[in-house]
């Protein structure tokens, strides 16, 4: 088989995304990576706002195409098949990318491939490095916390996750308790640089239960707690407070991470520790989870940050991996909310 080249969209959350990857004997390439973020139109809704978000897709889809075809100096018909993701996420933002697809395909007479968003996260490490199954991938963004035993293209294991906030959900919290900006992570982190992280005595939810499930709202609540009684106090915060405050956070949410990473690398044997999602940006995360993949005699894989957060060059991929494994949709294929590994 000669390579084969795959169009990726994206548009399950707050960015809009269209790749164009190519997969040949020598490993897959991205030929165009195009990311419209949405960040500055839901600023000061302190959160997604679904209505928003389909909108400014339904817009942008058209252009984040046109863009990564050109920059791929390809015209739609050198595209061999069209992969789209097609849940979970916000349903309107999901509808329009995949009736784009359907275009497309209907238009071109080419596949199409609906990708589950969790599994394009799951299989990037397979598209920047040389990766075997099995592997165990930790899922940290702003809207996911998971552990997936990685056995297949299509075989995913979930061994535990978050039962309330992402870990990125929760630092946006606890930058906005702080009055920091947005996205939190970033900001949070920077300022923990400066912080002592032991001052504070912050939870560390779920680690006396010997499963991999996380919790996180009760230690940002620990936090909301914290900063009252310093306000209440001493009439405020000092920018010392606000950093052992991110500090004690940004370690106790590391040494509930590597301890459940320990847990799972455990249970499943897995000869590898994979991670994705914007929150694997974190260095302090970082370093302790490879750390832990040291001690478990792991491998430890973490794909550039831009394609850890959200993109479409990840759907690409995981839409090559199903058609390489024999799958594709026809035009029942339907936009889904919800839809587990
Ligand atoms: O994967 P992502 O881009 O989007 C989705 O959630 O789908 O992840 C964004 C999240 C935000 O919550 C952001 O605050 C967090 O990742 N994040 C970080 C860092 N960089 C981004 N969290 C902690 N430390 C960071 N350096
Ligand atoms: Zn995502």
């Amino acid at each position: 088989a000669g390579p084969v080249t795959v169009l990726g969209l994206e548009s399950s959350c707050d960015d809009t995304a269209a790749a164009v990857l190519r997969g040949g004997p020598g490993g897959p390439e991205i030929l165009a990576n195009i990311v419209i973020g949405q960040t500055d139109l839901h600023a000061g809704y302190g959160g997604v706002v679904p209505e928003i978000a389909a909108r400014a897709h339904a817009e942008k889809l058209d252009i984040v195409v046109e863009r990564a075809l050109a920059e791929a100096r390809l015209s739609l018909k050198r595209i061999d098949a069209i992969a789209v993701t097609a849940g979970p996420g916000l349903i309107g933002g999901v509808m329009a990318g995949v009736m784009l697809a359907k275009g497309l395909a209907a238009s071109t007479g080419k596949p199409m491939i609906g990708v589950n968003h969790l599994a394009g996260h799951a299989l990037t490490p397979r598209l920047t490095d040389r990766v075997d199954f099995p592997y165990l991938m930790l899922l940290v963004s702003g809207g996911h916390c998971q552990f997936l035993l990685v056995e297949g293209a299509e075989q995913f294991t979930r061994l535990g996750g978050t039962i309330d906030d992402a870990p990125g959900e929760a630092f946006d919290k606890v930058a906005k308790l702080l009055g920091l900006g947005q996205p939190g992570g970033p900001l949070v982190e920077a300022e923990a640089r400066a912080g002592d992280p032991k001052r504070f005595k912050l939870p560390r939810p779920l680690l006396d239960r010997p499963d991999c499930d996380m919790s996180f709202s009760g230690l940002k609540t620990a936090v909301l707690r914290s900063r009252d009684a310093l306000c209440t106090a001493q009439g405020g915060l000092y920018a010392q407070d606000r950093a052992d405050l991110c500090a004690g956070f940004q370690a106790a949410m590391a040494d509930v991470l590597a301890e459940k990473t320990r847990r799972a690398l455990v249970k499943t044997g897995a000869p590898m520790l994979a991670v994705a999602g914007g929150v694997a940006a974190n260095q302090v995360l970082r370093a302790r989870l490879e750390q832990v993949a040291a001690n478990a005699e792991a491998r430890f894989v973490a794909p550039p940050l831009k394609l850890c957060t959200d993109n479409a060059a990840m759907i690409a991929w995981a839409g090559l991996e199903r058609l390489r494994a024999g799958g594709r949709d026809d035009m029942s294929l339907a936009a889904r909310p919800r839809w587990p590994l």
